[in-house]
């Protein structure tokens, strides 16, 4: 939406929640659920017995299957980028720690964190932000965190799908319940970006980052990073927010239409990145930026100064931002107190509520 009549809050996707997973039927959801309980259950042996080769048979008890079963979901943990050696008939070791956002893995380093307790970890699900608005509708409190390896209906603003390959990216979606008014939960968006920012650089301080209003993280102009704020609120009071998270990190090429704009911390910087460490870092970031927003007075003005200080996109570029059929072409003049970029067109200031910014 383009045009300044429209509500302060509109740029913030407001979405009818579900209890299904979009993109999977109760029945499929079911099943990726007992798969991930089993899958579960493999990993933790593995990492229990770290140091020694357990057998398919010890395995197939834990999860009261058979040894052939065990050989299967052993086969897809490989696939999920899992290490581990061995065959049925010799039994299974792990040969390095996974890389999986598992929450036992993650828990301990959140301890003080609001994220510290309420982690949901899935090997695959239709979308992390769904499961997280559908449990937030449910009553999920403040600081509960889905995870999840893969989406198979990820998704982007603008309706727009969000490539999700198996554990190649980072797909995270928080659920909280600030006490502000909807008009500050854009400012809350912003503050994910430089979350997300701080993040990454405080792994490699050599990657140079840009923000692209409202919040995608660019590397030499192409997106590493997108978000997807939903949030559920009444005329004066927000009830949740859920600020989805998707972060290209181990990505080796994506799909053709995507090459042109998108890129991942893999190719940007020629080797892999750890995901858990990455995870840890944002949930960290995300949860200072979020307290001071909430806890401390001056807080919305310091996220405004810093994003315009952390982006080449806020003050002085000539774009073209287009939604639903409407265009504006100009030159951008800065963020005003609640969040929304000023441009200067040919017709005068504009405040651009939402839409695709574009170079021109
Ligand atoms: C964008 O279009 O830039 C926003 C992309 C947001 C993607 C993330 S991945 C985790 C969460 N789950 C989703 O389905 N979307 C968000």
């Amino acid at each position: 939406m383009l045009f300044p009549h429209i509500p302060h809050n509109s740029g913030i996707k407001k979405t009818k929640t579900t209890r299904v997973e979009a993109g999977d039927s109760p029945a499929q959801s079911e099943a990726n659920n007992a798969t991930d309980v089993r899958l579960d259950r493999i990993v933790h042996l593995l990492m229990e017995h770290a140091t020694v080769v357990v057998s398919g048979t010890k395995i197939a008890q834990e999860i009261s299957s058979n040894r052939s079963e065990v050989w299967r979901l052993i086969q897809q943990l490989c696939g999920l980028g899992v290490d581990v050696a061995g065959h049925p008939s010799t039994g299974y070791q792990l040969k390095s720690v996974p890389d999986l956002l598992l929450p036992e893995i993650l828990a301990p380093i959140l301890r003080g964190t609001i994220f510290d307790s309420l982690l949901h970890h899935f090997y695959k699900i239709g979308s992390t932000n769904t499961a997280a608005m559908a449990a937030a509708a449910e009553g999920a409190p403040e600081g509960t965190v889905f995870l999840a390896e893969e989406q198979t209906a990820g998704r982007g603003r603008g309706a727009h799908a969000w490539d999700s390959a198996r554990s190649a990216g980072i797909y995270c979606s928080a659920v909280l319940r600030p006490p502000l008014p909807p008009s500050d939960v854009l400012v809350l968006s912003l503050a994910a970006g430089l979350a997300v920012r701080a993040a990454i650089e405080q792994i490699n301080p050599r990657v140079s980052l840009d923000l692209k209003w409202p919040n995608d993280v660019l590397i030499a102009g192409k997106k590493v990073c997108g978000i997807l704020t939903e949030m559920n609120a009444e005329a004066t009071r927000v009830r949740y927010v859920v600020v989805g998270i998707g972060i290209n990190v181990n990505h080796a090429t994506f799909p053709k239409e995507l090459q042109r704009e998108a890129t991942s911390l893999r190719l940007a910087t020629g080797s892999e990145w750890s995901r858990v460490e990455l995870t840890a870092a944002l949930l960290k970031s995300l949860d200072r930026e979020y307290r001071a927003l909430v806890e401390q007075k001056d807080t919305r003005q310091s996220i405004l100064r810093r994003f315009a200080e952390q982006s080449t996109w806020v003050r002085g570029k000539q774009v073209r931002i287009e939604e639903n059929g409407s265009k504006v072409e100009g030159i951008t003049e800065g963020l005003d107190d609640r969040g929304f970029l000023q441009v200067r067109t040919a017709q005068g200031l504009q405040t651009i509520l939402s839409g695709t910014v574009r170079e021109r």
